[in-house]
């Protein structure tokens, strides 16, 4: 058996040409440095929660392609120009919550390995994130096919015209605030704080499609929000599934932050699934009422938006649902006065970095 040494010490092109031999250091091997955490490196595939595993198996047999969906089927001729706009309005609104998918939970998914999370909770998270993409997708197609240039990227002509594009730039510039308050949450919060927001959105979500799938009179948004409805249940399960490892033994001080990011929640979806509560989102005064008048320029085209009540309904719905579900494990719940749903007043406790934006 050759010395250590004299293998080191032959040429590289002699070690290429065969196998080589071993080497066995005196003392035995080095250990590789720790690696600093947090670091997505070591790797590994730890498996601890079986249903995981098996709800991204099952998101990949259940995958579909926007692009499929049958577009031309819609056809800006058969609308009215307010509709088109109204519609083309709601999808940017829409956007504001569905196309920031994507970037949330990818940086969510990059979180999940620096942190070690077990392998299907990474994976889980990377569906989360590529099922947004095609959610995101049909904001874009779906404006495209109606509003070229749209949300932003045109000249507004009339006072209608003027109204959305206004309106859409403020959302967006709250859009922003949001994210840069999520930016600093990733960091700062637990898997169990992170996830309870992210289950009021997928809750959000699979009332809000599901309402819509059952108000369309259109075979392309049908379709869509069907489709969309679907993947977001399956979101809300993946949350589910992972909240019921986080959950039991969580201290008062996490179960109070918690209590805080739900009213958060409420105030930050309520743009979509109803109407924006007064005094947080940074909006001009006529935002809402013109918000109102695109909204039901939107519902007269057939797109499936819930009248101000049914909304309403539906919103606090998901919400008893939520509140059900956090109370079993001792977490108070905010107080809703919006909704008539009593709870711990928490209002005062709520500041743009406390919103983890989701959907
Ligand atoms: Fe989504
Ligand atoms: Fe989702």
């Amino acid at each position: 058996m050759a010395e250590p040494e004299s293998a080191a010490r032959r040429p590289a092109s002699e070690q290429a040409a065969g196998h080589g031999e071993l080497i066995i250091p005196d003392g035995g091997f080095w250990p590789a440095p720790q690696v600093p955490q947090p670091n997505i490196y070591p790797m590994e595939w730890r498996v601890e929660t079986e249903k995981l595993a098996a709800i991204y198996q099952k998101s990949k047999v259940m995958a579909w392609n926007p692009a499929d969906l049958p577009w031309d089927g819609l056809r800006a001729e058969d609308f009215s120009t307010e509709q088109r706009l109204g519609i083309m309005y709601w999808f940017s609104v829409l956007a504001n919550f569905d196309a920031s998918g994507p970037a949330v939970f990818a940086r969510a998914t990059i979180h999940a390995f620096e942190q070690h999370e077990e392998d299907p909770v990474r994976k889980c998270f990377f569906s989360i994130t590529r099922d947004e993409m095609n959610h995101e997708e049909c904001c874009q197609r779906s404006i495209a096919a109606l509003w070229p240039g749209g949300p932003l990227d045109w000249t507004p002509s009339t006072d209608l015209e003027r109204a959305a594009h206004n309106n859409i730039g403020w959302l967006y510039h709250n859009g922003g605030r949001y994210w840069s308050g999520y930016n600093k949450a990733v960091g700062k919060y637990s898997l169990a704080v992170l996830f309870t927001s992210f289950m009021m959105g997928e809750m959000a979500a699979s009332t809000l499609f599901r309402g819509m799938a059952s108000g369309t009179t259109h075979p392309v948004f049908s379709e869509m929000f069907h489709k969309i409805g679907r993947d977001e249940s399956r979101h809300l399960q993946i949350c589910m599934t992972i909240l019921e490892n986080e959950w039991p033994g969580l201290t008062d001080d996490v179960k109070a932050t918690i209590t805080r990011q739900l009213r958060a929640g409420f105030i930050f979806l309520s743009m979509i699934l109803w109407e924006p509560p007064d005094g947080f989102w940074d909006l001009p005064p006529y935002f809402l009422p013109n918000h109102r008048v695109l909204m039901s320029h939107a519902r007269q085209a057939g797109l499936g938006v819930l009248s101000y009540q049914e909304q309403a309904e539906n919103w606090k719905t998901a919400i008893a649902k939520i509140r059900v579900i956090v109370q079993r494990w001792g977490i108070e719940f905010p107080a809703i006065p919006e909704l008539d749903i009593e709870g711990v007043d928490v209002s005062a406790d709520i500041n743009p970095e406390d919103i983890i934006p989701v959907f």
